[in-house]
């Protein structure tokens, strides 16, 4: 087989063989087929385009190029949740729990963050001695007795998609919804969960900025999932504002804790609720969404989920006493109120731009060796349609660093849109795709 071939099929348009795509993935994972080839592949892929079944066979074989992880140990249907990333995101924290209190099995790994605050692994740290790693062992025992365990990204995932992804950053390809769907489906199969329920954002602060696109990966993302024997549904979501209102490590914690008691922001509680139902009717342990609904609802009155909550920091290490007293959180020195010196009605909150802010405060990374600042943050207070006086603050910030916090409030400032007229709220959730 030659490289070549490879190439000229894909650029009349020829749907690429199983045998042709595990030539090209395991040759340029292990080196023997130069960038150059591969770019010009990718751009013949851009503009003819994969089939189903291409999308899919690429998927597997970028999965099965590093560790596949085997959570067999674990009895029932394990589901994951994966957001393609959202600025105050903070569901996981939320729904883990929650559905562990329902008698759904969570086997989770997440990532850190990079960019506008931390990942879900950071966001945890927040809750002091509490341990991301865990050995396989008693990861799976953990599971197995307490329903929830999440932890760091451990071996190495899918390596072809990450060699594949970094040329797609610098030959303008990486656009393409079957390239993005199977780049980001290999990783979820890769970790092994049997089921997978999807958050796709959609917005100012997602990577998709139009429902059209966000929609049509949400639809890539679960073909290829069904495809190849994972049960795949999707959510798509609103980002055009930040979901909840703090963005921060530490403070998303609280908010999130907050939601398990029942007192979380309306978008928070409404979203994570979805997600959570849908992962329990999934895993089989719920037979509707009604039931699966209900039960959620049940969990947050009657305490059973802020309890699992507090299992769980206490199984991994963390101080569960943090859960009832917050000044157990990092803790950052100084607030700052931002008011904006207009009266009206919220228009738009650029969630890119409070992403932004967040990250110089120190909350997010800059580059992977940065060291993040857990406890600042900024915490919104008031949201889309909503009223504002002109002495009124929008948001307070939680700083460190005065000079910081000057370049978060300049950007804060202009994140806000401010009409004279009433505006009507956002839509939270746009579609529920599956198959
Ligand atoms: N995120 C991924 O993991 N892959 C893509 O291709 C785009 C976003």
């Amino acid at each position: 087989m030659r490289m070549y071939d490879i190439i000229e099929h894909k650029k009349k348009g020829m749907a690429l063989t199983s045998e042709e795509i595990h030539f090209v993935v395991e040759g340029y994972t292990n080196g023997s087929i130069p960038d150059y080839q591969v770019s010009a592949l990718l751009m013949a892929i851009y503009f003819k385009g994969m089939t189903l079944e291409e999308t899919a066979t690429l998927t597997m074989e970028m999965a099965q190029s590093g560790d596949m992880i085997d959570l067999s140990p674990i009895e029932g249907i394990k589901v994951d949740k994966h957001s393609t990333g959202g600025v105050g995101d903070k569901t996981t924290i939320i729904l883990a729990p929650l559905v562990a209190a329902v008698g759904g099995k969570v086997a989770k790994m997440s990532g850190r963050g990079l960019g506008h605050t931390g990942g879900t692994v950071d966001k945890l740290e927040s809750f002091e001695g509490f341990k991301v790693e865990i050995p396989e062992e008693a990861f799976f025992e953990q599971v197995n007795k307490h329903h929830i365990a999440v932890v760091g990204q451990s071996g190495e995932l899918a390596p072809a998609d990450k060699k594949l992804y970094a040329l797609r950053d610098v030959t303008a390809t990486v656009d393409n919804m079957s390239l993005i769907a199977s780049s980001i489906m290999s990783k979820k199969i890769a970790s092994g969960a049997d089921a997978i329920c999807l958050d796709v954002k959609c917005g100012s602060g997602a990577f998709m900025k139009s429902l059209e696109d966000a929609k049509a990966l949400a639809h890539a993302m679960v073909d290829i999932g069904n495809h190849v024997g994972r049960h795949t549904m999707a959510v798509v979501s609103d980002m055009n504002q930040p979901l909840g209102y703090a963005v921060g490590n530490a403070l998303e914690v609280i908010e999130a804790i907050e939601t398990l008691k029942g007192n979380g922001p309306a978008d928070l509680t409404q979203l994570t609720i979805t997600l959570a139902s849908h992962m329990l009717v999934l895993a089989k342990v719920c037979e509707t969404l009604e039931e699966a609904t209900q039960k959620l609802q049940e969990v947050i009155q009657n305490g059973a989920a802020i309890a699992k909550l507090q299992e769980w920091i206490g199984l991994q290490g963390g101080n569960p006493e943090a859960v009832v007293d917050y000044r157990l959180l990092p803790q950052a020195q100084h607030q700052k109120e931002v008011v904006l010196g207009q009266t009206g009605y919220v228009a738009g909150i650029e969630a890119e731009a409070v992403g932004k802010a967040a990250l110089v405060l120190g909350a997010g990374r800059e580059t992977k060796e940065s060291q993040i600042d857990l406890a600042v943050g900024i915490v919104i207070h008031k949201k889309v349609g909503e009223k504002v006086e002109s002495d009124e603050a929008v948001a307070t910030i939680y700083y460190n660093d005065a000079e910081k916090c000057k370049a978060a409030e300049h950007i804060l400032t202009s994140a806000y849109t401010i009409s004279d007229e009433k505006v009507q709220p956002h839509t939270l959730i746009y579609d529920i795709i599956s198959q």
